[in-house]
C-alpha cells in the first residue's frame, strides 16, 4: 500500500522542492523510526530474513550509489561497532563487476531511494546469483529492488522530487540505526541499558532535527562567504567523514562548485598540497574520542591559510582552529551523521541559490539513474 498523498508532490509554499524536503526531514525520520520501536526492538521482524539467519551472518556487504553509498559508509561504522559483524561498503557499479567472496552466511544490504538504480539492481542480482541473501532499504514501494529482495525495510520518506536527495538520505540513516539495533539485539551484542539509551535518542531525533532546521541564519552567513569560491574541501573522521562525503556531494551537485571530501587523517598523504590562502575547508567534528585528532587536522589546514568552517557537536571546544563555527546539539554517538548533515544540506542549498542555479533540476543529472 502506498501511503503518499498528492500534496507531497507539490511545493507547499516553498521556493524549491529541495528546501521543502529538507524541512520534511523530522517527519521522514519519525515515520521511519517510530513504528519500528513500538512494542520494543526485538518484536521487529524482517519477513524473508529470519532471526536464525541474522545470528549466523559472518559478513555484510553494503551496496549502493551516490548518497545511498554515503549512508552505507556511516552504516559500516555503526554495524561493526554494534553487531560485531565484519562489514564492507561497495559502490554498486564496482561490486557488480568484481568477485566478492560471498556464501550463505553473507548478507547484502542494498540501499536505494528509487529502488530503480540500474547499477544497484545489477549488484543485487549478482549477489543473489552468488547465493547471498539480500535485504534492501528502499523508499519506493513496489520498485524493482523491493520486489527482487529477500526482505525490504521501507524508508517512509514520502515522494522525493528534488534531484538532490535530502529526506530520503536521512530516512535511510534512520533505517540503518533501527536495523543495527535490531541485529545487535538478536545477536545478544547489546545490553538492555544500551538498547534503552539508543531508543530514547532515536525518539528524540526528529525534534532535535526540527530545532536545528528552524535556525538557518548562521548557515546563510556561511553560504555568503563561500558561494563565490572555486573549490571547497570537506573533512572529517569516522562518522563525520561519512557526513563530509555527503555534504561535498550535495554542494557540487547543485552549486557546480568543485568539491572533495577527505578522511581528515588522509590529507597529509597528498591533498593538503591543494590548501592555500583562503581555500575553504568545512570541518565536521563530533564530540568523540577522535575530536583532538580532528582539531589537529584543522590546525594543519589553518596553518596553510585555509578558511575553516567548523560544523561541531556541542561539547567540542575549539581555540582558534576555525574561522566560523556552527554548533549542533549533542546526541547519541551513532546518530551524529543525522545532525551533521543538516547544516551541510542547507549550505549547499543557499550556496546554489546565491549562484542562481537550477536547484531542483541540476544540469546533467536525473532523479533516478536507470541506465548504466
Ligand atoms: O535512487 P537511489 O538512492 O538508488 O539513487 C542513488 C544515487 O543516484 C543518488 O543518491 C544520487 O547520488 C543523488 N542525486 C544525490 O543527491
Amino acid at each position: 500500500t502506498i501511503r503518499w498523498d498528492s500534496a507531497a508532490a507539490e511545493k507547499g509554499g516553498y521556493p524549491h522542492f529541495m528546501l521543502k524536503e529538507i524541512m520534511e526531514q523530522p517527519r521522514a525520520m519519525a515515520d521511519t523510526i517510530f513504528p519500528r520501536l513500538e512494542g520494543g526492538i526485538t518484536t521487529l521482524s524482517l519477513n524473508g530474513i529470519s532471526e536464525d539467519l541474522i545470528k549466523g551472518i559472518d559478513k555484510i556487504f553494503l551496496v549502493a550509489c551516490g548518497s545511498a553509498y554515503h549512508v552505507s559508509v556511516s552504516a559500516k561504522y555503526i554495524f561493526e561497532n554494534m553487531t560485531g559483524i565484519s562489514t564492507e561498503v561497495d559502490l554498486a557499479s564496482e561490486f557488480r563487476y568484481r568477485s566478492p567472496i560471498i556464501n550463505e552466511r553473507t548478507l547484502i544490504i542494498v540501499i536505494s531511494q528509487s529502488g530503480e538504480t540500474a547499477d544497484t539492481i545489477a549488484a543485487l542480482r549478482e549477489a543473489k546469483r552468488r547465493g547471498a541473501k539480500v535485504l534492501s532499504v528502499v523508499n519506493v514501494v513496489g520498485s524493482t529492488i523491493a520486489k527482487e529482495s529477500d526482505a525490504v525495510f521501507y524508508t517512509w520518506a514520502g515522494p522525493e522530487i528534488a534531484v538532490a536527495t535530502t529526506k530520503a538520505y536521512s530516512a535511510q540513516l534512520c533505517a540503518i540505526y533501527v536495523l543495527s539495533l535490531y541485529f545487535a539485539a538478536v545477536r545478544n551484542k547489546i545490553n538492555l541499558n544500551e538498547v534503552e539509551n539508543l531508543c530514547r535518542a532515536l525518539r528524540e531525533l526528529p525534534n532535535i532535527t526540527e530545532s536545528i532546521l528552524k535556525d538557518k541564519k548562521r548557515v546563510q552567513v556561511a553560504a555568503s562567504k563561500l558561494y563565490s569560491r572555486k573549490s571547497i574541501f570537506f573533512i572529517g573522521r569516522g562518522l563525520s567523514y561519512a557526513a563530509a562525503l555527503e555534504g561535498s556531494l550535495k554542494l557540487k551537485e547543485i552549486s557546480y562548485i568543485h568539491s572533495e571530501a577527505y578522511a581528515a587523517g588522509e590529507l597529509k598523504h597528498g591533498t593538503i598540497s591543494l590548501i592555500e590562502e583562503g581555500t575553504p575547508v568545512v570541518c565536521v567534528i563530533q564530540n568523540d574520542s577522535l575530536k583532538d585528532k580532528m582539531r589537529s587536522n584543522m590546525r594543519e589546514v589553518k596553518a596553510r591559510g585555509a578558511f575553516v568552517l567548523a560544523i561541531k557537536e556541542k561539547g567540542v571546544e575549539l581555540s582558534g582552529e576555525a574561522d566560523m563555527e556552527i554548533e549542533l546539539p549533542g546526541t547519541h554517538q551513532f546518530l551524529w551523521p543525522s545532525l551533521a548533515i543538516l547544516p551541510l544540506q542547507l549550505l549547499a542549498y543557499y550556496v546554489a541559490l546565491m549562484r542562481g542555479c537550477d536547484i531542483d533540476k541540476p544540469r546533467n543529472l536525473a532523479k533516478s539513474v536507470t541506465v548504466e
